[in-house]
């Protein structure tokens, strides 16, 4: 993979503040690589140990790890668990008055729920979703705001063993059916519209709309909770109000006991090809890298006050909104609005007001908190933080040393962790209280997590040489199937070149010590602003209007966003230019925020007449990526069929 070098040049080290060091889980070091080498003599033993320490089991399981059928990995198979038993009631006994939530509305208001009052509201809802004839395995989709209600309404699916599959309240109505579609959904959970910014968001219209697109059938109901009292257009047989359902039924809702392996979720995300693929995770093995990640990433305590700013819509908000915390019994906020509203200074403000303890957010929000407000967080005393975290993409050293003197005073650690929708959980971060940080490195794999670097016939590299990152084993919080697709599922992720690897999809390299660096996807995967978009995607939806002839979509590095999308579009007319290519332009990107959701829309669209190919007709990427940055074309272009196209591509014209 000698195409693959790191352009990264860090040297700085920052080794944990003494105080943190002290107070922390995994103290020094040494106490890390106690855990590592423990999972390499016994590694079932190591996470056995763990599971049946950590996860309240109704029924003990007796065998840890099954890989008979490979790669359909079975972990804790034969035990016996409930998810929401192990995020509620077992902290009941002790805990029952301590805050589960508080929720802060885009308004500023603040709504605090106990883990009481959660136990409450969470077996009324469950109770009301089974007299709607939902049950074990039955597949629920649901399309809401950040709320109280989401997680109630994810925690009372697992409470009855019915899978959820959140989707993002950004997708369009047609993602959103596509989604109801292949996960075969029987009911639909949604709001009347949710606020964000001021702004209202319209949900309700979006289901309606999802459900008249065809294939549908299996949907028997949609809950709406009122959160903007909106008006929206009401199917006496179908639709109900959840205030209404959920005020009908008794506080106690017996769990409902699962097999390890049940499907807890499905969350859809994009891959190179094709459409979404629904990423299943299991109950057991999920649950115990969501627990596993929060003590050793997050350090987490009982006094702590944790702050993960995702959506339930993405895994970040699954794994550190829905789930860790709340089988941590943890005191969580819980946010309905955006960063920048009412002011640049919200999150800073936030932290103060909860006096959070906890952070964790995405480089790309860091990114634009500089650029609107750099010294916005000294208005605000933060002295309650003292561990920071970012997720989705690979920091810049800049935004990290801002993030760690600014946000941090320099004494709090920030855990850049790696992962992604199929791991479930953390994989490479830093166990902060024992390793050393340097600024744009996830450092270093989570002990029973065993990671390499490969060349593309799995080959391990020696050495600092960049290649594929890999899985090499098994473990508990990993992906176990794409829903109802075993075939794309092993093409997508053991390719047998790799024999047995779980190929992550990501570039790295490693450094002298050890130290993982993240390059980015190795495939024709986007991350805009933390998120996961596949160019395929867009293509198709920009080749689905009647004006489009054919469409590449490429990435090109923003400084607030990590990449943009540029698109190149050949029209089935004449090329445009000037003022109708603009006016094109804007309905094209309308178009797409339509097909997909906004975050997809492109950045740039450029019309050519054609797209550069190679004599066989293949669109030639590299070439497309090198004019999207404004690169000279140097490297050589003689397989190219067309090289006049390349000049009239160079210039945006959309
Ligand atoms: C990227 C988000 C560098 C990576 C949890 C991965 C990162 C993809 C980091 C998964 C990080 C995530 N440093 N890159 N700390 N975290 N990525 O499924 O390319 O939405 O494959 O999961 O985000 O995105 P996903």
């Amino acid at each position: 993979m000698s195409s693959i070098e790191s352009v990264l040049t860090e040297t700085r080290i920052f080794a944990p503040h003494e105080t943190f060091r002290q107070a922390a889980t995994v103290s020094g070091l040494p106490a890390y690589q106690a855990l590592c080498d423990a999972a390499e003599q016994d590694y079932t033993g190591f996470w056995a140990q763990l599971a049946q320490q950590e996860i309240t089991w109704h029924t003990p399981f007796t065998e840890t790890l099954d890989e008979s059928n490979a790669p359909f990995f079975r972990w804790f198979a034969d035990g016996k668990l409930n998810a929401s038993y192990n995020c509620i009631d077992r902290h009941l006994e002790k805990r029952a008055n301590k805050i589960a939530l508080i929720f802060e509305a885009d308004n500023g208001d603040v709504t605090n729920i106990t883990y009481k009052e959660l136990h409450q509201r969470v077996s009324r809802f469950a109770n009301a979703l089974k007299k709607q004839g939902i049950g074990l395995g039955d597949r629920v989709i649901i399309y809401l705001p950040m709320s109280i209600e989401a997680i109630i309404a994810m925690q009372a699916c697992a409470r009855i063993g019915a899978i959820h599959s959140v989707v993002f309240g950004g997708f369009s109505a047609k993602s959103l059916h596509e989604r109801i579609v292949d996960v075969g959904a029987k009911l639909v959970i949604t709001a009347d519209g949710g606020l964000r910014g001021g702004k209202a968001v319209a949900l309700k219209s979006a289901v309606d709309e999802a459900l008249t697109l065809g294939g549908c059938e299996a949907v028997t109901h949609v809950i709406a909770y009122q959160r903007t009292g909106v008006d929206i257009a009401w199917n006496p047989q179908r639709d109900l109000w959840w205030h209404d359902i959920e005020a009908a039924e008794s506080d106690y809702c017996e769990p409902t006991w699962v097999d390890a392996e049940h499907p807890l979720f499905i969350l859809y995300t994009s891959g190179s090809t094709g459409t979404p693929k629904g990423v299943q995770h299991s109950t057991g093995g999920y649950l115990l890298g969501a627990i596993m990640s929060m003590k050793w990433v997050f350090d987490h305590k009982a006094s702590d006050i944790f702050w993960c700013t995702a959506d339930v819509g993405w895994i970040t908000g699954h794994s550190y909104v829905a789930y860790g915390p709340l089988a941590l019994g943890s005191t969580q906020v819980v946010f309905e609005g955006v960063p920048t509203y009412p002011d640049a200074g919200r999150f800073w403000q936030m932290i103060e007001r909860h006096k959070v303890s906890i952070f964790y957010t995405a480089p790309t929000a860091i990114r634009s908190l500089i650029k609107l407000g750099g010294d916005l967080p000294n208005k605000y005393d933060l002295s309650s933080l003292r561990l920071l975290g970012t997720v989705g993409e690979p920091i810049n050293p800049e935004a990290w040393m801002w993030y760690h003197k600014v946000v941090g005073k320099e004494r709090c650690p920030i855990a850049d962790t790696w992962w992604q929708t199929e791991t479930g959980a953390h994989m490479i971060a830093p166990l902060p209280g024992a390793i050393d940080l340097k600024p744009g490195s996830c450092t270093r794999p989570l002990p029973g997590i065993i990671m390499d670097i490969v060349e593309e016939d799995g080959t391990h590299i020696e050495g600092t040489g960049g290649g594929l990152l890999v899985v090499k084993k098994p473990w508990p919080s990993m992906i176990r199937n794409i829903w109802g697709n075993e075939e794309r599922f092993k093409k997508s992720y053991f390719p047998e070149e790799l024999k047995g690897l779980y190929l992550a999809g990501d570039s790295a390299h490693r450094d002298e010590d050890g130290y993982f660096w993240i390059m980015g996807r190795i495939d024709d995967v986007l991350n805009v602003s933390g998120h996961r978009l596949g160019t395929m995607e867009i293509e198709s939806a920009l080749v689905a209007n009647p004006l489009v002839a054919e469409a590449a979509i490429v990435g090109k590095p923003h400084e607030i966003k990590g990449e943009s999308i540029v698109a190149y579009v050949v029209l089935k007319g004449e090329r445009p230019e000037g003022e109708a290519a603009k006016a094109i332009a804007t309905q094209l990107r309308d178009w797409v925020g339509k097909e997909i959701g906004p975050i997809a829309k492109p950045d740039e669209i450029r019309f050519g007449e054609n797209l550069p190919k190679t004599r066989s007709g293949k669109i030639m990427r590299r070439l497309l990526r090198s004019l999207a940055k404004g690169e000279e074309i140097t490297s050589d272009i003689s397989t190219l069929d067309n090289p006049a196209i390349l000049e009239q591509l160079k210039q945006a014209a959309g």
